[in-house]
């Protein structure tokens, strides 16, 4: 299988850990192992006790219970516990998809969603974003692209890069189109409970049809990407099983520990989530001055869901110029749209779930106030 360099990675190995201010970050701020613990009376006990032996391959039974609850038709035969959602992704592409295959994947995405696609030989259909249209998805260019060949539509809603959010109807039509083809519909969910508004949650895919494959993670709404605890559910049991023969050759069975974690902050999710909204909400405040403030050189659609949002460059040297000088001149990391393969270089991934966020934006502030105007 042969795998492109993800571009976005790539890019943070080398800036991440050496730009002082990182203002692109796509999760929420973490908490320590005793904070996580302190949720619950004896958790510390029961840790220390912990065995460290393998774990059940499709995931314990405690915290497959845990995730089940999450959904209203999953039992724990319906769900695949995972290193984090990109093992999820790993092995549902390729338990899911053959040569020959055709994929629609939105553009711009993570991009796992269609590179692994592609590694596993389907042809990768994009299935454009624009700002304009305020990331709106077009369920008519949607329908034009369905071909006899089409195996599984991809959606990632809340979305990353641009916070966007489908509405329900959006999202059925979806569903109601992959039921007309008898496709499946692979639905990255990995910022579900991160929306701004309680009732624009939308249902989990799993729920909604049997060929509906929901992925979840502990990294993002949770803030807990340390564990690298994701997960798949699905009614589809025979894609479930092919995926399981796959994890057997990738990490077998998940950390101990991190099971244990990923459980208890299930168990606790409201209060847990709630910390993290709290943290967006502060910032997005702090958003809509700044952006009204710097309205001549950056353009945002305020996102709806999720921790990071996309804001149109205005100025003219084009978005990775822009996010280069910004790291030189004044240590700011924001992550260019070049980073999404096959996207344009006028936007820049913006993180605000961090709780540093007001630092790194001042600097930024300072930085664009610095500029020469042209
Ligand atoms: C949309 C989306 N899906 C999947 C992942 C992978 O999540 P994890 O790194 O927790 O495995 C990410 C991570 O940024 C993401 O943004």
């Amino acid at each position: 299988m042969q795998l492109r360099d993800f571009a976005l990675e790539r890019f943070f190995a080398q800036h991440e850990f050496t730009a002082p201010h990182l203002l692109c970050t796509s999760d929420c701020e973490s908490v320590s192992v005793a904070d996580l613990l302190a949720h619950e009376e004896g958790a510390v006990e029961r840790f220390m006790d912990l065995r460290l032996n393998y774990t059940e391959a499709p995931g314990g039974i405690e915290l497959r219970q845990e995730i089940a609850g999450l959904y209203a038709s999953a039992g724990t035969d319906n769900i695949l516990v995972s290193a984090g959602a990109e093992e999820a992704i790993f092995l549902c592409m390729n338990a899911m998809l053959s040569p020959g295959d055709e994929v629609i994947v939105p553009c711009p995405a993570y991009q796992s969603l269609h590179e692994v696609a592609r590694g596993a030989g389907a042809r990768v259909v994009p299935w454009m974003m624009h700002d304009d249209d305020g990331w709106r998805p077009d369920i008519e260019a949607l329908k034009e692209s369905i071909t006899p060949k089409t195996k599984a539509i991809v959606l990632n809603t809340p979305h990353n890069p641009t916070g966007s959010l489908m509405t329900r109807e959006e999202f059925v039509a979806v569903r109601d189109i992959a039921e007309d083809a008898d496709i499946h519909v692979f639905s990255d969910e990995v910022y579900r409970g991160l929306e701004y508004d309680p009732k624009d949650r939308l249902p989990p895919m799993a729920d909604l049809y049997e060929k509906g494959i929901s992925v979840g993670v502990m990294s993002k709404a949770f803030g807990l990407a340390g564990l690298r605890i994701g997960w798949t559910a699905t009614e589809d049991t025979d894609l479930l099983r092919k995926m399981a023969a796959l994890k057997d050759y990738t990490t077998i069975c998940a950390s101990a520990p991190s099971e244990f974690l990923a459980a208890l902050a299930l168990r606790h999710r409201d209060a847990v989530v709630a910390r993290n909204l709290g943290i967006i909400r502060s910032n997005l405040a702090l958003l809509d001055r700044f952006f009204a403030d710097h309205a001549d050189v950056l353009a945002w659609v305020p996102p709806r869901a999720g921790a990071i949002a996309f804001p149109r460059v205005l100025a003219g040297e084009g978005a990775e110029a822009f996010c280069l000088d910004a790291i030189r001149k004044a240590g700011v990391l924001l992550l260019p749209s070049t980073k999404y393969d096959g996207y344009d270089d006028h936007h820049v991934r913006i993180g605000f779930a961090r709780a540093d966020m007001p630092v790194s934006l001042a600097r930024f502030g300072e930085y664009l106030a610095a500029r020469p105007t042209s």
